[in-house]
């Protein structure tokens, strides 16, 4: 998602990505659609979290850590049918982790499933236009004038991209060792993280991040531009880079997902075209 939080993108896993224990296996073939495969993406994603649990038909991925949504929610699995007493089980999880019940989804993938949570008294929180971009679709976009991009994994330069992460969303939490090992971890099982940064005072501006990919689907998310440097076409061109750099080690679908129209125009500038909806929906 390009959004933050970037719920399925920066959970620490145990391992690096040739070891990458994932217990949901996603099955993939060319014939299926990019909600298809990031709804097998999704489940397969949290299920690599060394903290997940299953619950029926559901992933859950809770933090110890931090209370934010991002890292407290569920995933149905594609084409799901809970029943009342899974339901049941899933609620009373989130409850011993003192967690809102919250499920994050491809629209349309888990349609029994949110059926039959609605009725449990699941509301909907928000359902966002999902982008995505194929190889050889990605616009290669100039670095802005006075504007330096780099993929980073030093700490310092993390802490940088966490710091215009928070600043550029508004997160007011400060930027915590977790966060940036999480970012440490991403990048060592074959994710990017990408920082912009002004050419004179070096200050950092913009940043953006891209899983690594499985089974071919890999996510950009928490892409940000601090205030003072936005509509200089630092977003468009992080998304660019980010997109290709993920397409370099294996990614056939690079997605993403979008809080409004004005946003999307930076991605769409980008190279990403509409694939469809994901859904948010929580138990408040
Ligand atoms: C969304 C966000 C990342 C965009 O960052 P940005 O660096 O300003 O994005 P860009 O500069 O690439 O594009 C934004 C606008 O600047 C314009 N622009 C791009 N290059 C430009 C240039 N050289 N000169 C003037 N304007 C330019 C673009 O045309 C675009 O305008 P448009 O959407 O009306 O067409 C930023 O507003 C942000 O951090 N928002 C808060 C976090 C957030 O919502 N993230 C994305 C969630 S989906």
């Amino acid at each position: 998602m390009g959004r933050l939080p970037a719920s399925s993108s920066l959970h620490a896993r145990s391992s690096n990505s040739s070891k990458l224990k994932v217990h949901f296996q996603m099955r993939v073939s060319p014939s299926l659609s990019t909600p298809a495969l990031v709804a097998g993406y999704m489940a397969a994603d949290i299920s690599s979290r060394p903290d997940h649990q299953r619950i029926g038909p559901f992933m859950v991925g809770l933090s110890s850590h931090t209370a934010h949504p991002a890292y407290n929610y569920a995933v149905p699995i594609p084409d799901a049918a809970p029943t009342r007493a899974e339901i049941g089980d899933l609620l009373a999880l989130f409850a011993r982790h003192h967690r809102t019940p919250r499920l994050e989804y491809v629209s349309g993938s888990a349609e029994q499933a949110e059926a039959a949570l609605l009725t449990a008294g699941f509301t909907l929180d928000q359902r966002l236009p999902m982008l995505a971009c194929r190889p050889g679709a990605a616009i290669p976009l100039p670095t802005p004038m006075g504007i330096t991009i780099s993929t980073v994994s030093e700490p310092r330069d993390l802490f940088d991209a966490l710091s215009v992460q928070n600043d550029a969303y508004g997160e007011a939490e400060p930027v915590s060792v977790q966060d940036v090992q999480r970012l440490q971890s991403l990048i060592g099982r074959g994710g990017y993280v990408a920082l912009a940064r002004d050419a004179i005072t070096h200050r950092p501006c913009g940043t953006g991040l891209v899983t690594e990919p499985i089974a071919g689907v890999a996510e950009v998310a928490a892409v940000g531009t601090l205030t003072s440097h936005r509509g200089r076409g630092i977003a468009s061109a992080l998304c660019s880079r980010l997109a290709k750099a993920a397409h370099h080690v294996g990614a056939t679908t690079v997605f993403l997902d979008v809080e409004g129209p004005a946003e999307e125009a930076v991605y769409l500038r980008a190279g990403f075209t509409r694939a469809g909806e994901r859904t948010w929906i929580s138990r408040r």
